[in-house]
């Protein structure tokens, strides 16, 4: 059984199986809607009923508030149809903005690294059948053998790479897909099973800012794919990334970023540690970036990493006057 989703504005139209999110169904017929975490948390994926009925299935109150729903908007990412829809997005769709864009596809693949690199931290590569085509800051799916529960994990190598992805994956304990499998179970040589790409971060065509990227613990793995794929192609004038953690054992990459400093002058990476002592720079990260900068205006920044650190840094690059439009933003928010 399938319905039929038009979108209004784009005179798109998609035919939705049962079951399937109305989010999904667009991206997999390569129609792009605005969206991020596809788990019902951010609400970047709300779309207006124009006609026909939806279930808004596990759609939060937090997110897609009561009034909300009585005034026919859905969550893309969560409600499927139940009849014939006609929808638009709440957030405008700029069809002509020069992004490229992916559609939704699933993939399978072979684990051929799975290394410990930091402190409860490891690196994942998965040679994939398929090649997958994203843009830098995108992430993809994984699906966790025998739960019936996927988590997302951001691309951390290029889309040059098409074949090979690179994940970084942070142990939450107790968590099904990473202390229950990724750190557990899962080993060389296996295969898996994810989607993608899905996501709206990154930097996919060239800006005429100077970016700060700031990355807390994984949140270092979007932003490595951004860094490498714009010194390649020349994206921005000038990259400062900055990479926080605790003491040195959470970080990791340090001799890749300090290479690619080497060997492109506009790139600059510091390694920031709140707990440790070292020569390096000290304290959190974000209050780094504003001792660093005493000035943002005419900046962008992309950040990526725990919710208390992303508040921290949208809140310290706002005092140094920073416009909120180019503060670009992934949360690695767990399901719960
Ligand atoms: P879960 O099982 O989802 O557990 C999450 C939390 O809930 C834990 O604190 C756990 O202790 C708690 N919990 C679990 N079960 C219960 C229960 N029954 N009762 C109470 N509490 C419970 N992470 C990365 O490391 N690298 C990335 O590149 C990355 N990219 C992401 C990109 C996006 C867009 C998003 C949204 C998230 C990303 N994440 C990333 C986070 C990742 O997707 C997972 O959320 C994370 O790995 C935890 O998954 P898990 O299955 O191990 O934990
Ligand atoms: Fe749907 Fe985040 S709530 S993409």
């Amino acid at each position: 059984l399938t319905h039929e989703v038009r979108i209004d504005p784009l005179d798109r139209s998609t035919k939705c199986p049962a079951g399937q999110s109305i989010l999904e169904s667009c991206l997999r017929d390569d129609i792009w809607l605005p969206h991020s975490c596809t788990q019902g948390t951010c609400g970047s994926c709300k779309v207006r009923v124009l006609s026909g009925e939806v279930d808004h299935r596990d759609s939060s109150e937090y997110t897609l508030t009561p009034e909300e729903r009585a005034a026919g908007i859905a969550l893309g990412c969560q409600a499927t149809p139940v009849s014939g829809l006609v929808l638009e997005p709440v957030e405008q769709v700029d069809a002509d903005d020069g992004v490229p864009r992916h559609p939704l596809r699933d993939h399978t693949g072979t684990v051929v690294v799975l290394d410990d690199i930091a402190r409860d931290i490891r690196r994942l590569v998965v040679e994939l059948d398929e090649p997958m085509s994203f843009n830098p800051g995108q992430y993809a799916e994984i699906a966790v053998p025998g739960t019936g529960v996927a988590r997302q994990y951001s691309m951390a190598n290029p889309p040059s790479e098409t074949t090979r992805l690179e994940f970084h994956v942070r142990r939450t304990p107790g968590g099904i897909a990473t202390d229950g499998w990724m750190f557990a179970g899962l080993s060389v040589g296996e295969r898996v099973e994810l989607k993608g790409p899905l996501g709206d971060f990154g930097m996919p065509v060239a800006q005429e800012d100077p970016a700060i990227l700031i990355a807390g613990g994984t949140g270092l793995a979007p932003l490595k794919s951004i860094v490498r794929h714009a010194l390649a192609h020349d994206l921005a004038p000038e990259l400062h990334l900055y990479h926080g953690g605790r003491s040195r054992q959470d970080l990791y990459d340090v001799e890749f970023f300090e290479e690619l400093a080497r060997q492109h002058p506009n790139f600059g990476y510091r390694p920031c540690l709140s707990e440790e002592d070292w020569d390096g720079a000290n304290g959190l990260v974000t209050d780094v970036v504003l001792a660093d900068f005493q000035s943002c205006r005419g900046l962008s920044a992309y950040l990526c990493g725990p919710p208390g650190m992303i508040e921290a840094g949208v809140k310290a690059l706002k005092r140094r006057r920073m416009a909120p439009r180019k503060i670009h933003r992934e949360e690695f928010l767990d399901a719960s």
